[in-house]
């Protein structure tokens, strides 16, 4: 897996000269999928089964430092991480693939994250797209948006839509060898739209996205209907955005997500991300919705929740959920 991962790199940057500075610095936002990448059709270079769309968070994502050291070390907002933690492999073993074009050196990373890490607020988008960013701007590549979009899906399928802001689509593509596999931004801007995050819980999720989708493709039979969902559902957001139809867009990416949390559910053994509070809210939004406040929700593979609304109902958003964090994503 590594030796194909390493291979894809190598292609990428063919021809491309590195001319290290001192440090190499880049920001990338966080991105929420208004339709849902879920299931892998090539686990190695991580090609999706289905295209998907996201928003980005604007100001909510991971500011990235990259250097040379005397030896591999990675820090998480401030702090040393040990080798053997979790996001300290991920990260290392992503670096690897990059490590024989850039003269075999050893890493300094600082990572920042202004969002909970792993707490389905899809900071490994945002983390593996700043760090792609980050060595491009280190080393002087001057890759287009493209490539570094393919670059950073090897780390996580969701950081191939945080290299752009805004509306961005992945193209799930076809080609074996994921040359056509990358996301692209959408011109359409919508300064109206609002994103409501209601934290549920910070802890880690149990069981990670990867596994989880690779057990969900391999058990769930309620998966065989999701590719041919997801892609209508996205054509359906293509539109609804074109035409700021907030209603469709905002049905449409509910009965995505929760469709979605339906395909998990029926794998074996079942995957459960929502948590008793998860349900409560979701309750409440049904509720406050059928009392005219329009208000949708999306949920990734975790317990929290991220509304959906305009500007002209943001008070009253705020008024029903109390805990709320807004964000303009085109603020
Ligand atoms: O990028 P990954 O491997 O963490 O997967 C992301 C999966 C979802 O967040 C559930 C959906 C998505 O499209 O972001």
């Amino acid at each position: 897996m590594r030796d194909i991962q390493s291979l894809f790199i190598k292609n990428i940057l063919n021809g491309t000269r590195s001319n290290l500075k001192e440090c190499g610095t880049a920001f990338a936002a966080s991105n929420i999928a208004l339709c849902k990448y879920w299931g892998k059709r090539a686990v190695a270079l991580n090609l999706p089964v289905n295209s998907s769309l996201s928003i980005s968070l604007g100001h909510l994502g991971t500011h990235t430092e990259i250097r040379q050291g005397n030896q591999d070390r990675v820090m998480l907002n401030g702090s040393e991480m040990a080798v053997n933690e979790p996001f300290v492999v991920r990260t290392l073993e992503f670096l690897d693939g990059f490590r024989p074009l850039l003269g075999n050196t050893y890493f300094e990373v600082r990572t920042q994250n202004n969002i909970p890490t792993a707490a389905g607020l899809a900071s490994s988008a945002s983390g593996f797209a700043a760090l792609v960013m980050a060595l491009n701007n280190w080393a002087g590549w001057e890759l287009d948006g493209q490539r570094l979009s393919m670059l950073a899906r090897l780390g996580s399928g969701s950081a191939a839509r945080s290299i752009f802001d805004g509306f961005v689509q992945w193209n799930a593509g076809t080609n074996p060898d994921g040359s056509d596999s990358f996301a692209e931004p959408m011109a359409q801007i919508w300064p109206e739209f609002r994103i409501g995050i209601l934290k549920i819980s910070e802890a880690q999720k149990p069981i990670g996205s990867r596994e989880g989708m690779n057990r969900t493709v391999a058990t769930s039979e309620l998966y065989k209907s999701w590719p041919a969902q997801a892609e209508a559902d996205l054509a359906t957001l293509r539109t609804a955005i074109d035409t700021q139809d907030f209603t469709t867009l905002g049905k449409t990416a509910e009965h995505n997500a929760l469709s979605m949390h339906a395909t998990m559910m029926a794998a074996w053994p079942p995957l459960i991300y929502l948590q008793p509070d998860t349900l409560e809210q979701i309750h409440t939004v049904q509720r406050v919705r059928a009392d005219g406040l329009e208000v949708y929700l999306t949920i990734d593979a975790g317990p929290n929740i991220k509304l959906l609304f305009l500007e002209k109902t943001q008070a009253t958003v705020a008024a029903a959920f109390p805990d709320v964090e807004i964000i303009q994503p085109f603020g």
